[in-house]
């Protein structure tokens, strides 16, 4: 058997809460059908956004002045943070930088917009392999557009290689800031795609009127009432509608639309602005399994939202015939999920194999993905 390689992912994610790294010890190549015997996390760190960067991302979703220059600068200034975190991992693991066979780093997404062709994710990976030392895979999601694909999702290989099993229909939904769903049939077929918005305008409601950064544990959220024409409102969005493939973004599900929904709900109490919110996701959610798989037994939770238990409460009131856990129970907490899956694709790359499933992105075929920096 070969011989066990290690990489590292880092991620952040649209929520624009941080970034998660991830050390991963793949005891086989990534081409093997890997099971979690053979995939092992061996460290995980996790670094706040500083407010400041997480603003001007936030601010570079949308057209404003010089905003070239800006995403340069803050591509850079993300590349310092991955640097850091990546320091932290190796520290914390005692495992020397050039013990790691490359790093997955999947940069910030400012722009999705595959009806144009392109996505746009900041984090000058040259200016990380310089600080790191290591060689960098990153640009996950191009090549996969250019192949008339949605280049999203793209955890439903690693959701499959970790999670899947014979068998039985399987769920599992990663809830970040926008949520997206990997259904792997009994069959062997695989669905992926983002239902629409998960934690980012549950935070943004929160960052208004708790003033802090998320509602934690849905706490406040648990203690409103959901408010049924505004849902019904927050529904009537065409993107529920469509059919996969499809992705979408902070580009759709921003500030903007929440607004745009609430004119005329201005007396609502806002924490039952957030309880109806939480519900729109949980109904979203539970809707598609609905239509694309609609006798599963087990649906496994996964991101940051895992940890919003009002939310878990809408989705288990909503799909009564199955089972909600989150991934640790098969093994993977729910905030390193991502982050491995980009340690993972990134081996993937190395290895000359396709990282995308075309069933999944709607590209015409299985494409190797990334572009690669050599330490
Ligand atoms: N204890 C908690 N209670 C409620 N929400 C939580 C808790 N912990 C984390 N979260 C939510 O999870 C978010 C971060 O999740 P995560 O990092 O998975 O999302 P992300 O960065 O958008 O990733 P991606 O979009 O790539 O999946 C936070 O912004 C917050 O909304
Ligand atoms: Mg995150």
């Amino acid at each position: 058997m070969a011989a066990a390689r290690l990489f590292a992912g880092l991620m952040s994610g649209t929520s624009l809460d941080g970034v998660d790294a991830v050390l991963l010890e793949l005891g086989a190549p990534a081409g093997a059908s890997a099971c979690s015997g053979s995939l092992r996390v061996l460290g995980h760190v996790q670094l706040p956004m500083p407010p400041a960067l997480r603003a001007e991302f936030a601010a570079l979703n949308h057209s404003s002045p010089d905003e070239l220059h800006r995403a340069q600068l803050a591509g850079i200034e993300l590349s310092r943070l991955y640097a850091r975190a990546l320091e932290q991992l190796l520290r914390a693991a005692g495992v020397a930088a050039a013990d790691l066979s490359a790093v997955g780093a999947h940069g910030q997404t400012v722009r999705h917009r595959p009806e144009l062709g392109y996505t746009l994710q900041l984090g000058a990976p040259a200016w990380l392999a310089e600080q790191c030392g290591i060689t960098v895979v990153a640009d996950f999601r191009s090549r996969d557009l250019a192949a008339g694909g949605q280049g999203a999702p793209l955890v439903p290989s690693f959701h499959r290689a970790v999670f899947g099993r014979d068998g039985a229909d399987l769920a599992v939904l990663n809830l970040g800031g926008i949520a997206n769903l990997s259904l792997l049939y009994a069959d062997g077929r695989v669905l992926g795609f983002d239902t629409g918005p998960g934690n980012a305008l549950l935070d943004l409601w929160a960052q208004r009127h708790l003033g802090r950064d998320f509602d934690a544990d849905g706490a406040w959220g648990a203690g409103g009432a959901v408010l049924p024409e505004l849902l019904e409102r927050l529904l009537d969005d065409a993107y529920f509608r469509l059919l996969p493939p499809k992705s979408t973004g902070r580009d759709s599900f921003d500030a903007r639309w929440l607004e745009c929904r609430l004119r005329g709900f201005e007396a609502a109490r806002a924490r039952d602005v957030q309880a109806t919110l939480a519900r729109m996701v949980a109904v979203s959610v539970a809707a598609e399994l609905q239509r694309h798989m609609p006798d599963v037994g087990e649906l496994l939770v996964c991101g940051g939202g895992a940890g919003n238990l009002d939310l878990l409460r809408h989705m288990r009131e909503l799909l009564p015939g199955c089972e909600l856990l989150d991934t640790r129970s098969r093994g993977l907490a729910p905030q390193q999920v991502e982050a491995a899956a980009f340690a993972w694709l990134a081996a993937r790359t190395l290895d000359g194999l396709p990282g995308n499933l075309p069933a999944v992105t709607g590209a015409r075929g299985p494409r190797v993905l990334g572009a690669v920096y050599p330490a």
